[in-house]
């Protein structure tokens, strides 16, 4: 059963695909002789259950809450947030935990690269002894105009950052996601610029709410949601919350993301949310609590505004931080 309830004027469930983009597959498809199915989003897939028993960190689970980190919501049915998903590299709708499945997840190597003192590789669980988790409640707020309130278990970016020991040169951090098109049948999709990559300034990296997720409701995190690792940024649009991390490169020069390759004058660098700042299709200012029949009003950086604090006291005048 799809519990998201949706009216009339909401848009519509993969609205993050530009236009362009849409109107490109379907005359590949068309050409191919296939049909676009009529998504059957009926059916609250169960598919992704983490066994808990053969995860090599199972000991490291469930992580201490940390308490500073709070919501004024209840949180998200943890059989709501593992099975509505975006995860375009399984397909361009929300039921993609099943086709998740076929990702293979061990061993996952994690390279970090470019403006560091020495570039290394680190296979996922020895990072994961390097690294202190801990709980923090986030809430989540997509680009489509819907939210959730999810209990993340990971680590400050911040430890991650201090590992590879960036260069002064270094001003931005690009993440790539796992490229393997036999696994993940959404990069057959050729109109797609694969892998999927996104980017966050030194300064955002390092900011106490920028986290690193390895897992979800007291447990390891589900491929569906981004297994092994995977970034939660909860002032910006969850786009740029990329999942399935297999490289962190520190660069000098602004990278372009996957969603700015897709459509640039939909998807910009920056992303935070601003309920002031309409999509080009859309409105910005409200959204829909998944789970719920709640419409409720979006809030400057999805609520974290006062965190943010001068984050961005540098750019602002030079800058549109809300794009
Ligand atoms: N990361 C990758 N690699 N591929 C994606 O398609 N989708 C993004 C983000 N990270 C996406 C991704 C979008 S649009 C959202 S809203 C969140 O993941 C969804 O995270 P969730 O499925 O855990 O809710």
């Amino acid at each position: 059963m799809l519990i998201k309830h949706r009216r009339a004027s909401d848009i519509h469930e993969n609205h993050l695909t530009p236009e362009s983009v849409y109107l490109n597959r379907r005359a590949l498809l068309k050409g191919a002789g296939l049909a676009i199915g009529g998504a059957a989003l009926t059916a609250c897939d169960p598919a992704g259950a983490v066994d808990l028993l053969s995860d090599p960190n199972a000991d490291l689970y469930p992580a201490a809450r940390n308490e500073v980190y709070q919501i004024d919501r209840p949180l998200t049915a943890e059989a709501l947030s593992t099975t509505y998903n975006n995860f375009y590299e399984f397909g361009s709708h929300k039921r993609i935990a099943k086709a998740a499945q076929k990702l293979t997840i061990r061993p996952w190597e994690i390279a970090i690269d470019g403006e560091v003192e020495a570039p290394f590789k680190v296979g996922f669980d020895d990072l994961m002894r390097k690294v202190r988790l801990e709980e923090r409640y986030y809430r989540h707020r997509c680009v489509e105009a819907w939210s959730m309130d999810v209990p993340w278990t990971g680590f400050p970016l911040r430890q991650l950052v201090e590992l590879a020991k960036p260069l002064s040169s270094a001003k931005y951090l690009r993440m790539e996601t796992f490229q393997r098109p036999s696994e993940a049948s959404g990069q057959k999709q050729i109109w797609y610029p694969w892998p999927y990559v996104e980017g966050l300034t030194i300064k955002e990296a390092t900011h106490d709410l920028a986290f690193m997720v390895t897992g979800i409701y007291g447990k390891p995190l589900p491929k569906q949601n981004g297994a092994p690792l995977r970034l939660a940024v909860p002032w910006k649009y969850g786009f740029k919350s990329i999942k399935s991390i297999v490289r962190f490169t520190f660069t000098e020069k602004e990278p372009v993301s996957f969603w700015q390759k897709v459509e640039g004058r939909e998807y910009g660098f920056w992303a935070n949310v601003n309920p002031g700042v309409d999509h080009r299709r859309w409105s910005q200012a409200t959204e829909q609590v998944l789970g719920t029949q709640e419409r409720v009003p979006t809030r400057l950086f999805n609520g974290y505004a006062e965190e943010i604090g001068g984050l961005y006291d540098d750019v602002k005048g030079t800058r549109n931080i809300f794009f």
